[in-house]
Formats: structure tokens, C-alpha cells, sequence
């Protein structure tokens, strides 16, 4: 008699149990943001992170009557890891949305995860061209490298610059990156003495850059990823292109907010195009940078930073349209978003699920002490010229 009671009274024990945690589902909604915060890549990962935190901070966390939590993941740059994190994400945490993807393996790695679960994908940093293919469940709120590429491009042929050599990271962004200079630079009269691709991780620059020297070109043309910009800036002065009348032509990756300030004047008067300067001179950037440094330790947002603020945009404006739902009905509230970001205007394309956006010349220049990216041209509207179709 008394066992039964007991039993009875552990299975009502176990039934509120369940509608509480069924209760405390139903009230969040929760993010699954995977980012490499080790390894080489930890930079984009950092600067995503406070970039998700400060829109929370600055926007609040209550969608639909539910409260947003964040479900940071550390993937540390290896693709099987993210793999398997979003795997578990999706199953064990049944997120609403995927975000985050530092780098081009980690996003394509996921897509097939997004396909079969039917899980919106936000890729926040990760800019091969082809990623938003992969998967008809991805939106991308950063940007592709042919997109930003093409600014730097049109610099060059209305400068008269003929003749260049490229020297690219050995992966999906270096490629693209590569493919729309060269494209651009025949189109327009000019030609490529040599196409140089260097290893993704830990690369020695010195033996690529004395092939350029050998090259003779007016120009080089360089991407490499967020945060390795600063090794090649200091072999490439170590090696003395600089002095040797070698012009650096670059896409804003190389140059990027997060080191600039660091690489000292051998960065002074590069050329680069990019969709963020951390000086684009617009009120909302103006707050955002501030923001951002002040709750940061005086951290500069880079790129990065911004593909995860407005990444956070589109995932929190979508789930206000979607009344907390998930799945397709999230996915289909974030095509056609059109908002104003620290960049300027951004447009989520509907067909493509990419993001449309200004494309900016800049030049680094001293200002009051620090380096910076100044712009001074743009390309308006750009949508993203890789796509296979
Ligand atoms: C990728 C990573 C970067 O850090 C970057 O600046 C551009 C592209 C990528 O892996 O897609």
C-alpha cells in the first residue's frame, strides 16, 4: 500500500517534471551558435561572440513572449567538430536556427545537417560563393569574396594598373577571390603574370613572395583569411615589396579592423574593398563601434563582428515574423529582409538567400594616431557575381 503510494507519487513528481521542462521549452528559443573560439581562427570567433551579445544587450532577448538563449559552441576551426556539434544542437537542444561558421569546411560541413532537419542555417562569416548552394535552408548575413572582390578590381583598371600577380589562400574564398580579380583584370585590358595559392594554416609567405618580386608586376593582389592578414603584412615589409614599387591591392580581409591598428606603416596607403570599415562614417556605425569597444575592453568590430550582429538581426526580425516558429516558417520570414547595418543598407536576396550590399573602396590612412580603413568609393548594391547560375 505504502510502495503504491509512493509510486504514485513519484510518477505525478515525474509528470510535473516533464510539463516543467515542457513549460520552460515553450518560453525559449534557443540559438545554436557554432564558432571556432581556439585555434588559428579564435579572432572570428571572438568577434562574433560580442557581436551576438551586444545585439542581445542592445535589443533584448524577449521574441513572441519567449526569451532567446544563445547556445555557444566551440568548434575550433575542425569541420568534423562542427559537424558534429550541430548534429547534437539540432537533436539533443532542438534549436530553432544554426548560426555562426567561421570558415568556408565548417559551413559546408553543416549544410546536409540544415537539409534533412529542416533548420534555418545563418552563416555569419564563412564567404565562398558557393555555400548559399549547398543548402536551401542557409541565409548569409556577412558576404562572398567575388562580391567584394570586384571593388578592388575596378580600382585597378581605372588606375591603369596592367599588370598584377595574385597570391590567394589555398581554399573556396582564396579561389573565388582569385577567379573575379583575374576575370576583371582581362575584361578590362590588363593581365596576370602569376597566380599564387599559399597553404590555409600556418602559411610561410617568404618563397610566394619573392616569386612576386621575380614577377615584376605593378600590383599584387592578396586575400588571405581574418586574423592572418598581420603575417603577411610583416613579411611582406620583411621582404621589401613595399620599397620595391609593388603595389598592394587587397580585399578588406587582409586589412582587417580586428589587427590593422597593429601592422604599423607598412599598411599605410593599401587598397582594399570591402562591405565594412569599422570608420564607415554613419551614425548607426558610429554607435555600433562605440558600443562595441566599450563592452569589449576597447575591442575594434571587424567584419566579422558585423556579420554576426546583422546575422543576429535576421535571426531575431525572422522569429518576430515567425512568432517564435522555427524551421521553414523561420526561414521563409528572413528572405527579403531589408534593414540599415553599421555597413549600410543590407538586403537579404529571396531567391538566393545571399546578401545584397555596398561594396567600398578604402585606403588606410593615419587618423588622430590609429590605422584605419578609409572609404572612399563604392560600388552600390552589390549581389553576389559567383553564383553557378
Ligand atoms: C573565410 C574566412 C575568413 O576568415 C575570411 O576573412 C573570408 C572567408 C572562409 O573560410 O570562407
Amino acid at each position: 500500500m505504502k510502495k503504491r503510494v509512493l509510486l504514485q507519487v513519484a510518477a505525478v513528481a515525474l509528470m510535473g517534471g516533464c510539463i516543467a521542462s515542457a513549460v520552460h521549452a515553450e518560453d525559449t528559443i534557443k540559438i545554436g551558435l557554432v564558432l571556432p573560439m581556439t585555434g588559428p581562427f579564435a579572432s572570428t570567433g571572438r568577434q562574433i561572440d560580442a557581436a551576438v551579445k551586444l545585439y542581445l544587450a542592445q535589443y533584448g532577448d524577449k521574441v513572441a513572449g519567449k526569451r532567446v538563449e544563445v547556445l555557444l559552441k566551440d568548434d575550433a576551426g575542425v569541420a568534423d567538430t562542427t559537424r558534429r556539434l550541430a548534429q547534437e544542437l539540432v537533436v539533443n537542444d532542438k534549436v530553432a536556427v544554426l548560426a555562426g561558421f567561421g570558415l568556408t569546411p565548417l559551413a559546408f560541413a553543416t549544410a546536409p545537417i540544415a537539409t534533412q532537419s529542416k533548420t534555418p542555417m545563418v552563416v555569419m562569416a564563412a564567404a565562398t560563393s558557393s555555400i548559399t548552394e549547398r543548402s536551401p535552408f542557409i541565409v548569409r548575413s556577412g558576404f562572398t569574396l567575388p562580391q567584394v572582390t570586384l571593388g578592388v578590381a575596378e580600382w585597378a583598371a581605372k588606375n591603369k594598373i596592367k599588370k598584377v600577380v595574385t597570391l590567394v589562400s589555398d581554399y573556396g574564398p582564396g579561389i573565388d577571390a582569385e577567379k573575379t580579380f583575374k576575370e576583371r583584370m582581362l575584361l578590362n585590358g590588363g593581365q596576370v603574370l602569376a597566380e599564387l595559392r599559399v597553404p590555409v594554416a600556418n602559411p610561410d609567405f617568404a618563397p610566394f613572395l619573392q616569386r612576386v618580386r621575380d614577377a615584376q608586376p605593378e600590383a599584387v593582389f592578396v586575400f588571405v583569411p581574418s586574423g592572418v592578414g598581420s603575417a603577411f603584412m610583416k613579411q611582406f615589409a620583411e621582404r621589401g615589396l613595399d620599397k620595391a614599387g609593388i603595389r598592394l591591392l587587397a580585399t578588406g580581409d587582409v586589412v582587417d579592423d580586428d589587427i590593422l591598428n597593429n601592422m604599423g606603416d607598412v599598411a599605410l596607403g593599401v587598397i582594399s574593398s570591402h562591405h565594412y570599415s569599422a570608420a564607415h562614417p554613419s551614425a548607426l556605425n558610429k554607435k555600433f563601434v562605440e558600443a562595441f569597444g566599450k563592452a569589449n575592453n576597447g575591442m575594434r568590430p571587424n567584419f566579422m563582428g558585423v556579420g554576426g550582429y546583422d546575422g543576429m538581426h535576421v535571426i531575431v526580425e525572422g522569429l518576430k515574423a515567425s512568432k517564435g516558429a522555427g524551421g521553414e516558417a523561420l526561414l521563409n520570414a528572413m528572405k527579403g529582409q531589408i534593414f540599415e547595418s553599421p555597413r549600410g543598407q543590407v538586403l537579404i536576396d529571396a531567391q538566393t538567400r545571399d546578401v545584397v550590399q555596398d561594396v567600398y573602396i578604402r585606403k588606410v590612412e593615419r587618423v588622430n594616431g590609429q590605422l584605419w580603413n578609409v572609404e572612399f568609393d563604392a560600388l552600390k548594391a552589390v549581389k553576389d557575381p559567383g553564383k553557378s547560375k
